[in-house]
């Protein structure tokens, strides 16, 4: 199994997730870019990571008028054409201090959460839809969801991730055609700084999940390079819920 496309931008690369996807997709042979709004963090980022294929570069996915720019930046910084985009850039229940319950959330915590999680993030994936159409690149899109999208009691979070559900269903399933491969995953409670105001150690029983523990980012790693390699080209359109059986999940 290899990656359907090895030149990778990772929005939110700079830790958690995205990070652990970067480390992999680079083990795998692959020129990644990690991107977040913070220089300094992707730098130190890629000092953990150390290896030759990773570049960073500081943007901020909110401005939805300069993707087409960035993109552009990105390709020269990776030296060829971009052939696959993970948007995992999101805001959380760290920014939040809490969890997202619909009844807590203020207004400008709304604007916040939502300019990124859902305005962003459609943006994004309609922007780098057009870069793949407009470049003729059978490309790859990898979006984040949250297994918050699949409960009752949801606020701003869950909502955003249900849109992008939907949004990865019928984009998918229409620019399949044109070779775009686009897909999400929605995972579970991951050890990442996201959930750091409840997770404090990667070894702490977590009874929600039927595992009756917190996901490891490069499991979710592992999902991802299958995804976005030439065997995952049969998932097309669909979000792979990734979130060890937690009890909360309805759907
Ligand atoms: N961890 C979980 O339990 C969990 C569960 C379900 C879904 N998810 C989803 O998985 C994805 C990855 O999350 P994670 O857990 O790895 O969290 P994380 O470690 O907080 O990573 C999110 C990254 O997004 C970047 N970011 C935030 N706002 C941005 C912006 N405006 N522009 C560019 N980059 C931005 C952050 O970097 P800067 O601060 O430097 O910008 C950060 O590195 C997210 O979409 C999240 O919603 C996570």
């Amino acid at each position: 199994m290899k990656l359907r496309n090895d030149h990778i931008v990772i929005f939110g690369g700079g830790s958690g997730i995205g990070l652990a996807i970067a480390k992999r997709f680079c083990e795998a042979g692959a020129e990644v870019l990690i991107v977040g709004r913070s220089q300094e963090k992707l730098e130190k980022a890629a000092e953990e990571i150390s290896s030759a294929s990773l570049h960073v570069a500081a943007f901020d996915v909110a401005d939805c008028d300069h993707h087409r720019d960035f993109f552009e930046k990105a390709e020269a910084e990776l030296g060829a054409k971009i052939g696959g985009f993970v948007n995992a850039a999101a805001l959380g229940s760290s920014v939040l201090g809490r969890g997202y319950e619909p009844w807590d959330i203020t207004p400008d915590e709304w604007t916040m959460l939502t300019d990124v999680n859902f305005k962003a993030a459609f943006f994004l994936m309609r922007n780098e839809i057009n870069y793949f159409l407009e470049k003729e690149i059978r490309g790859n899109i990898l979006n984040f969801a949250s297994n918050a999208a699949c409960m009752d009691i949801r606020g701003s979070y869950g909502a955003s991730k249900e849109a992008i559900i939907k949004w990865t269903r019928a984009l998918g399933k229409k620019y399949g055609h044109n070779g775009i491969i686009l897909n999400g995953i929605a995972p579970g409670a991951t050890f990442t700084p996201m959930i750091a105001s409840y997770a404090h150690s990667i070894d702490q029983p977590y009874e929600r999940h039927a595992i009756e523990r917190f996901i490891r980012p490069d499991e979710i790693a592992e999902l991802a390079f299958y995804l976005m390699s030439d065997y995952g080209e049969i998932i097309c359109g669909h979000t792979v819920v990734a979130d060890g059986g937690d009890n909360k999940a309805t759907l």
